[in-house]
């Protein structure tokens, strides 16, 4: 049986961005000796060989790390629900280079999980010139389009910017649970709305072909409050002939979740920097971007490459999660072991 929340809840995970902006401690700086550990792990794999997905956390040793990896987990799930990871020497690497730093330190904090219908693992994410609208598959990654306050699949996600673009593109993260505190205050009545079923469109990406997913946005499970979003598609699902209309409630509903995520000082707005890595939890932060512009050299466009985790200590999921495309991989990870 699904709790229903209908107050605010007192969770760590419930903050607001001017306050964050003020503070520095989701940064997590990598010393010289981390630095290093990463140079030598990743020369010794690109020496090897090896095929990327197949190198584990014994292949990619990062023995000073330990505790930073933990204090991160315990950021991610019970903590805020995100940190920054800064300092990988992205200049000094290839493209290929970078990517083996990527999964490698991906193999330290969890379980990959794969991020389309394709099972891809590592997905880059740049402008690749399609637009929006021209074909049901494309996703917002694969362009230069602002996106929308969302989440991803998997526990966290891990973006990593290897190059910024010319201009634009920065960076929004948002906490899900202040969100909800906040419209628990002003609609309780739109809370509970919100922890009620909507059709959501898979764009292509479901394992097992439904071109919708009918799911809550807020599932209050454990004692976990977690958030599943992509706005644009609960509204592209509307498309279908067979799917219900949405309601007026449910259209305040998502008015009013829109427009506070969208008030001063709610969202924590920054650039990611090369050699940056932004975690977040899937769960309980939201993210998006502004629009952005490249270089005309393609050698200079806007380049992060993206994994999505099943972390060791993730809260319990919601049977309704079992089935959909962004936690099918990790329900079966975590609940079915
Ligand atoms: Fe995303």
């Amino acid at each position: 049986m699904q709790e229903i929340l209908t107050t605010p809840l007192d969770d760590p995970a419930a903050w607001r961005g001017d306050r964050m902006s003020e503070r520095t401690d989701w940064i997590n700086p990598l010393n010289e000796q981390m630095v290093s550990e990463f140079e030598s792990a990743v020369a010794a794999v690109a020496a090897g060989g090896v095929d990327l997905f197949a190198i584990t956390r014994d292949d990619f040793p990062l023995p000073s790390m330990h505790r930073y990896f933990e204090h991160m987990l315990g950021a991610l799930e019970g903590g805020r629900g995100f940190a920054l990871l800064r300092g990988l020497p992205v200049a000094r690497w290839s493209d290929a280079e970078n990517r083996i730093a990527i999964w490698g330190m991906g193999t330290h904090l969890g379980l990959p999980v794969g991020q389309d219908r394709a099972g891809s693992l590592l997905h880059d994410v740049r402008d690749s010139g399609r637009k929006f609208g021209t074909d049901d598959s494309i996703r917002y990654y694969q362009t230069n389009h602002a996106i929308r306050l969302h989440t991803d699949g998997g526990d966290i996600f891990a973006l990593g910017c290897v190059r910024q673009g010319a201009s634009g593109g920065r960076s929004l993260v948002v906490s899900a649970v202040e969100v909800f505190n906040e419209i628990a205050r002003r609609r309780p009545d739109l809370a509970v709305v919100l922890q009620e079923s909507f059709w959501m469109d898979a764009r292509g990406q479901r394992p097992d072909g439904a071109r919708c997913q009918v799911l809550p946005i807020y599932t209050r499970h454990g004692g976990h409050l977690s958030i599943l979003l992509k706005p644009e598609y609960i509204y592209s699902a509307q498309r279908f002939d067979d799917v219900p209309r949405l309601t007026d409630v449910q259209h305040q509903a998502l008015e009013l979740f829109h427009q506070v995520t969208q008030e001063p000082g709610v969202a924590l707005e920054f650039d990611l920097q090369p050699g940056d890595v932004l975690f977040a939890s899937n769960h309980t932060v939201m993210h998006g971007r502004t629009e952005f512009e490249d270089a005309p050299d393609p050698g200079n466009h806007r380049h992060m490459l993206r994994l999505w985790l099943t972390i060791p200590n993730g809260r319990p999921l919601p049977p309704h999660y079992a089935d959909t495309r962004e936690y099918a991989q990790t329900y079966r990870q975590r609940m079915m072991g």
